[in-house]
């Protein structure tokens, strides 16, 4: 007997006062169709970002009245939404309803003379609130609530999954106390807007844009945040007045490759950031991996950021998998149990090496889905038969075409339970032909492999790049082996009725005879493997011991 448990939303009242169409995609009850249409990607980024543009970050007194706080801001025009959270001091978001307001909270605020040290008097939309007279308030209890910006801890998810009614609720219950909330996504698209204000010192219409975990609904709270620096803005946004024989260029200076114009650019903005932006801190420039990028702490948000350039491919496979999480309710719901499972065990980590990636991992669910009969997922092949003129996208010569209105898809007919899913993808894994077949979501279908990485999954838009090209043969083996463990505990489960132990996909969490099997023999692999993911994380900036970090 199980009690019966229904987990609490944690969004908190910001989400409560949007409506209905400006909820995240997949925060619907799991089992309830949703016949709202659905929001295009690139609707979604508008909104979000013009929303960013209206809101503030402030970083408040301790103590302080919520009534009194919102009285003083409004002053500058009203407030359509604010939440307090906590990261080493109390923080309000506030979204004005108007852009107007910023600029005159910006007017109203100065910049503080220090006593022992000199201000860089950047002004910025971060502030400080300060209280003239503390004593006269120190009464005053902080009676604000607090937003969670954090990832539950492993007790609440352990009940989340002892408690629940079946293992498709597991999952379910699992995506809700674990995907990103509204407060968060907010934070991180200002955190976005925050950066561009600063390099738009540089490149005064240049766009900071989010991709990655962070926009494309795979994201869980603590995950970190990827943007990118995008100059091609100009390109789009000039308005051809070169009538007649006539056409007009700016003067610029030129280097000899695109890779050296993008580390000069981000090796600036990087020293902009260093030494101008408040609250950005520990900035890392890593200018010569195969993308480079300049990493940072966003102390107020606490979002480790990773900040690239040009990199609008990256964004139309956040789009995609935007779209496929949004098609069938279970996608989400299988892929964040699947990347749990991984973490559990230690085959993703936060730091770069050789083992597979939350991306990859995302990848192989998608690819699972688009092999089950009927398929849950359509073929990346198939979307792009599906698209419309104004869907057609060229970049860098790679066709990244497909449909971007979801509500066209049909749904899938697949009436297949998240619980029968789980342990298909464990049997499907676990005997899939690594080393002779690679995983292809254009085409759902595998096919041979062109080298002979341990694991090959074809880059969707970047063809001829394998997205795991990263991964070694004994971390695949381990993967493998661990699939094979956890679909044959799943069938055992089916048998035992289950007493106190835990059951479901928490049997599938605890330690793992193989993962420990695993553990040892790597510690007495001697050189090369260990060598190389360690010269892989001091490549980009990390010396941290992989198996002891677990920022997640
Ligand atoms: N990406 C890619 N090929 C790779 C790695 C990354 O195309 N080999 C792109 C993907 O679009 C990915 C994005 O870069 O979503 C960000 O990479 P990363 O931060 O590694 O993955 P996330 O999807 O953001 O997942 P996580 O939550 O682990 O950060
Ligand atoms: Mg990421």
């Amino acid at each position: 007997h199980r009690p019966v448990f229904r987990l609490v939303s944690s969004a908190g009242p910001a989400a409560a006062d949007l409506g209905r169409d400006e909820q995240p995609p997949g925060s619907e009850v799991p089992g309830t169709e949703d016949k709202t249409p659905k929001k295009r990607f690139s609707e979604v980024q508008r909104e979000r970002r013009e929303q960013a543009q209206r809101t503030a970050l402030i970083h408040c007194p301790n103590k302080i009245s919520e009534k009194k706080f919102l009285k003083y801001l409004s002053q500058h025009g009203p407030i359509k939404n604010h939440f307090f959270y906590e990261s080493f001091g109390l923080y309000a978001l506030v979204e004005f309803c108007q852009k107007d307001s910023i600029d005159s909270l910006k007017h109203g605020s100065h910049t503080p003379s220090l006593s022992t040290e000199a201000a860089i008097p950047f002004r910025s939309r971060f502030f400080s609130l300060r209280q003239r007279n503390p004593s006269s308030q120190s009464s005053e209890q902080s009676c604000v609530k607090i937003s969670s910006q954090v990832p539950p801890t492993n007790r609440k998810l352990f009940d989340v999954l002892y408690y629940a009614e079946s293992v498709d609720d597991q999952l379910n219950n699992l995506l809700k106390a674990s995907e990103l909330t509204e407060e968060n996504t907010k934070l991180r698209y200002l955190t976005c807007s925050l950066i561009e204000d600063i390099a738009a010192a540089y490149f005064p219409s240049c766009t900071v844009r989010p991709f990655g975990s962070s926009v494309n609904t795979f994201g869980k709270l603590g995950c970190d945040l990827d943007m990118f620096l995008d100059l091609d803005e100009f390109r789009e946004n000039t308005t051809n007045k070169n009538v007649g024989n006539f056409l007009m260029e700016f003067q610029v200076k030129s280097v000899p490759s695109e890779r050296i114009a993008t580390q000069k650019i981000l090796s600036v903005i990087g020293e902009c950031l260093d030494h101008f932006g408040p609250g950005c801190v520990g900035l890392q420039k890593i200018l010569n991996a195969r993308c480079p990028l300049v990493r940072f702490s966003h102390q107020p948000s606490g979002f480790q950021c990773d900040l690239t350039t040009n990199n609008r491919i990256a964004l139309k496979s956040s789009e995609l998998l935007y779209i496929y999480g949004a098609l069938d309710s279970r996608v989400r719901a299988l892929v964040f149990s699947i990347r749990h499972w991984a973490r559990t065990h230690s085959l993703t980590s936060s730091i770069p090496g050789a083992w597979i990636t939350n991306f990859s991992l995302t990848m192989m669910v998608i690819f699972f889905l688009q092999r089950r009969s009927p398929p849950i997922l359509p073929t990346l092949d198939s979307l792009k038969s599906l698209a419309g003129a104004e869907d057609k996208c060229i970049i860098e010569g790679n066709n990244c075409t497909f449909l971007s209105d979801l509500n066209k898809i049909k749904p899938s007919g697949n009436t297949e339970t998240l619980e029968l899913l789980l342990k298909e993808f464990f049997e499907y894994f676990g005997n899939f032909a690594f080393n002779k077949n690679s995983i292809n979501i254009r085409q759902g279908k595998e096919q041979n492999k062109p080298d002979s990485s341990p694991l090959y999954i074809q880059n969707p838009f970047e063809t001829s790049l394998n997205v795991s090209k990263n991964v070694s043969q004994s971390q695949m083996q381990k993967f493998v082996d661990l699939a094979r463990e956890s679909a044959w505990i799943l069938d055992q489960e089916d048998r035992a009725s289950s007493d106190d132990r835990p059951w479901g996909l928490a049997a599938l969490l605890l330690p793992s005879i193989i993962s420990k099997s695993h553990a040892k023999r790597s510690k007495n692999k001697p050189a090369s493997e260990r060598v190389r993911s360690l010269l892989e994380s001091i490549k980009q900036g990390n010396t941290a011991d992989p198996a002891s970090t677990d920022g997640e």
